[in-house]
């Protein structure tokens, strides 16, 4: 080890204090300027105060001079020691929270002493309390609030960590790796030492101590190894365990199954937690989850619930390769590990369900969150240039479109040629800090794909719009199709260059109801022709099937085309989307004021809902009405009210015309016991979607019959559905339902945020004023992000509430921005953006938005998430 002497070179400049946060630069990365290779922790656990040791292996990386600087976060050391020896107070100074220490040799030993509160830690980054536990949230920048580290991800190290801490209040104690050594202290305390032996950056570090209960599993691996599976909760919570148990197992099976990837430890443990900013956390070896997406039985959970715990489980098992064994370089390279976990958590739900309706559920998510972020003023691309704060750039581009530019990756190589390429990518990466661009490189070469126009991908923001023309000539037998694309401008970006997008497509022949080759075109110019040959009848064009790329495209298909396709495309996914469009058009004729045929809706309405060749929940997909929200999307400028009567007046429509209809698939669909068949989820999907238009029908009994739903079901989805169908109207089962499920629910939090969700949801002209007063109910806080995206989230989510024309949606979100920021800063930014879409909306309701946006930015003290997602709002 060489160890020259300390205290040469002290460069003490201190960095001046500004006034707006930094932004950080893709284009200046740098390697890090020393490693760790290793770092033992030792915590002594207290919520009022615990005290942190940290022993730091470092090398100097490269040949330079410069200090050792550890990131810190509100940090102060009670003592460093560097190779064993105490440093003085002018052998180290803090710069912005951050630790130097100007360091002479080339391989040290740096030992730093911390104390921290975390029970005073409502921000929930680094080491907190959530109900009598204590745990930790690292990614992103979170480890720098536990201790002095390199906290980027390129700095990957080996983890020993022991715990120290009382043993009634924590019995248990976790961290990453397998547990090695363990024993009581005599004291009333006891300890435990755990070691991981895969390298990996700090923000997967983690540790839980707290009384928790175990169901315990096992899982042998392709290779025979034996794993010990562990999902931890409170003792009460062990009967909700199971699903969540069962779709792991189901995970490690289909990674090994799909992509050849084995689980390289012999523990894999689980821990939910009540109190939690994002969904779940993959830690290696120990995930941390929101218990939201742990906890499920048929009494609390919907089945919406149930496959977002299964998701969920899946996505973070999955990241244990795609993310942990190659892990991302820097924070610009998220979409890395997030677009392609997705993904990949994408088709294990389409394996474990119905591959039909996965894709129109995720294609409705891309559509409501990511279409609209990349329309606004927050639009990045999916490899961002800069940012403030990295918390804000967990975003549906970075998740979701990320999601699809592999799903187009995977399309163009076909499935042979995309898992030789993800194969290439694990084995070439596999411990290492990747880059996007590596993950593209591998895809190339594994895959066997020419990707240098596709690379835009990554770089332009904005979705592209692709104009769809076919025309036919009967003379030849052909037909031609032009088609366009055009990407907008967005934040920074204002010429787009044109990029490749795979549109699957197939001609029908409207005479036979048959269609041609179902085929990849490969659309890479602003403008492009495809020429089709032997056609002899008027062909009907089904486009995008699949919906193969993220794109929005617009067709000159006829009204009596769309039905054509809703009733006869055997693409799932553009039958939906045929049906969708047909609705958007008469629903767009209505907001303008004339309402023409309305009669072609209800009968592509009554073609689904009477074909017995369709399954149940391919059907309730297919005849809901587009949201309020996408409508607002489909329009130059969002009238908010115009689009909710004209909505509600089809609905009402489509309700009274097809009565009996309604009545009987809802009289048929209530099952006899429950289960979590796929065809017993099919029914209820479709029951709740019958229920709904025979309220909306205004027959006088709608509400009696969603009243005994209510009452009388045995299962979360069927009672919930009731409530929300009660919630948007004015009658006096309303209040009754609210009422019962209240005090029926009121001591389950998970339960309580759907009580306070589902009237945030509502469609009901009082909304602003109730929301106004759940904000003051005994159950709120705003120490709790599940409560608060319950009712405050859920409200500005709801186009027709929000932006009720008196403007007291907006501020009243904006009174909870600012309340929030100073205790959750994360979760307040995430209320930022639907303030943000203010140039969508008429002049009158911008101002206020404006207004709001002002407000907040003119807080003393705000956070740079708030700061930022305020400020990029107001540009
Ligand atoms: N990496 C987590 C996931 O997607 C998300 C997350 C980010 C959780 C930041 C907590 C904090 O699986
Ligand atoms: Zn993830």
């Amino acid at each position: 080890m060489a160890t020259r002497h300390l205290g040469c070179g002290m460069a003490d400049i201190i960095a001046p204090q500004t006034a707006s946060p930094a932004v950080i630069r893709r284009s200046d990365y740098r390697p890090p300027a020393w490693l760790v290779p290793d770092i033992e922790l030792d915590f002594a656990l207290d919520p009022a105060r615990t005290q942190v040791r940290a022993t730091l292996t470092v090398e100097r990386n490269g040949a330079h001079d410069g200090p050792l600087r550890l990131d810190g976060d509100g940090l102060v050391p009670v003592a460093i020691r560097v190779d064993g020896k105490v440093l003085k107070q002018d052998q180290w100074h803090l710069e912005d929270g951050t630790l130097v220490l100007p360091l002479c040799g080339d391989r040290h030993e740096v030992e730093t002493l911390v104390e921290i509160a975390p029970q005073d830690n409502s921000k929930l980054m680094g080491l907190y309390a959530s109900g009598g536990l204590l745990c930790t949230q690292c990614e992103a920048e979170g480890f720098r609030r536990i201790t002095f580290f390199p906290d980027r991800p390129d700095v990957l190290s080996r983890y020993r960590v022991r715990m120290v801490a009382d043993k009634s209040a924590y019995p248990i104690l976790l961290a990453n790796g397998d547990p090695v050594e363990s024993g009581d202290l005599g004291d009333g305390r006891h300890y435990a030492v755990w070691t991981d032996p895969y390298p990996k950056p700090c923000y997967l570090f983690a540790l839980v101590a707290g009384d928790l209960a175990c169901n315990a599993d096992r899982f042998v691996t392709m290779s025979g190894r034996q794993v010990r599976l562990g999902i931890w909760v409170k003792e009460a919570d062990i009967p909700r365990t199971a699903h969540a148990m069962q779709a792991l197992k189901n995970s490690m099976a289909w990674d090994e199954r799909v992509y050849g990837r084995e689980y390289d430890l012999d523990v894999f443990n689980i821990v939910a937690v009540d109190d939690f900013n994002f969904g779940a956390m993959e830690n290696k070896g120990l995930n941390i989850f929101n218990s939201r997406y742990i906890l499920a039985d048929p009494e609390t959970a919907t089945d919406l619930d149930y496959d977002g715990v299964e998701g969920v489980v899946a996505h973070e098992y999955f990241h244990n390769w795609s993310g942990n064994r190659v892990t991302c370089r820097d924070w610009f390279q998220l979409s890395l590990k997030e677009g392609f976990t997705v993904f990949r958590d994408q088709n294990f739900s389409a394996d474990m369900g119905s591959h039909a309706v996965k894709r129109i559920e995720d294609v409705r998510i891309l559509r409501a969150g990511q279409f609209q972020e990349d329309n606004g003023p927050l639009a990045h691309p999916v490899r961002p240039e800069s940012y403030m704060e990295i918390s804000n750039f967990y975003t549906a581009t970075i998740y979701n479109k990320g999601a699809e530019l592999i799903r187009m990756m995977a399309l163009m190589a076909g499935p042979e040629r995309f898992r030789a390429g993800t194969d290439l990518y694990f084995d070439r990466h596999d411990g290492e800090a990747a880059t996007c661009e590596d993950f593209v490189v591998a895809m190339e070469e594994g895959a066997d794909l020419d990707l240098r126009q596709f690379r835009l991908w990554y770089e332009q923001a904005g979705t592209p719009r692709v104009k769809a023309l076919l025309s036919h000539d009967p003379a030849t037998a052909t037909a031609t199709l032009t088609l366009e694309q055009q990407i907008p401008p967005t934040p920074g970006q204002p010429d787009k260059k044109p990029m490749a997008i795979p549109l699957r497509t197939a001609l029908f022949d409207s005479a036979t109801g048959a269609h041609g080759r179902d085929e990849v075109l490969m659309l890479t110019e602003a403008r492009q022709s495809f020429l089709f040959e032997n056609v002899a009848h008027g062909p009907i064009l089904s486009i995008n099937r699949g919906f193969s790329a993220p794109v929005i495209v617009e067709t000159n298909l006829s009204q009596p085309d769309l039905a054509f396709l809703a009733a006869h495309d055997d693409d799932p996914f553009a039958r939906y989307e045929a049906m969708q469009q047909l609705m958007v058009n008469v629903l767009i004729g209505r907001i303008a004021g004339s309402p023409v045929g309305e009669d072609a809706v209800i009968e592509a309405v009554r073609g689904a809902i009477t074909n017995p060749a369709l399954d149940a929940a391919f059907v309730a997909e297919a005849v809901r009405l587009p949201s309020e929200a996408y409508l607002g999307d489909q329009m130059e400028r969002v009238d908010p009210d115009a689009i909710h009567a004209a909505r509600d007046a089809l609905q009402q429509r489509i309700g009274a015309a097809l009565e009996p209809l309604w009545r009987d698939i809802h009289a048929r669909t209530g099952a006899a016991s429950f289960s979590l068949s796929p065809a017993a989820k099919g029914a209820r999907k479709l029951r709740n979607a019958a229920l709904h238009y025979l309220v909306a029908s205004g027959a006088a009994d709608g509400p009696a019959i969603a009243f005994a739903q209510f009452s009388e079901a045995d299962n979360m989805t069927e009672r919930q559905a009731a409530l929300a169908t009660l919630a948007n109207g004015g009658s006096e089962e309303r209040e009754a339902a609210l009422d019962i499920f209240y005090n029926r629910y009121a001591s389950d939090p998970l339960t309580l945020d759907k009580w306070f969700q589902t009237q945030a949801f509502a469609l009901h002209p009082a909304i602003v004023d109730q929301v106004a007063e759940l904000g003051r109910h005994k159950d709120f806080t705003l120490a709790n992000p599940n409560r608060v995206r319950a009712l405050i989230g859920a409200f500005a989510a709801n186009q027709w509430g929000f932006h009720q024309a008196s403007g007291r949606g907006y501020a009243l979100v904006a009174d909870c921005i600012v309340a929030l920021d100073r205790i959750n800063p994360q979760t307040a930014a995430r209320l930022v953006p639907p303030l943000g879409r203010w140039r969508r909306f008429d002049g009158a309701r911008a101002a206020m938005m404006r207004e709001q946006l002002q407000r907040i930015l003119a807080t003393p003290g705000l956070s740079k998430d708030v700061m930022e997602q305020a400020g990029k709002s107001l540009d």
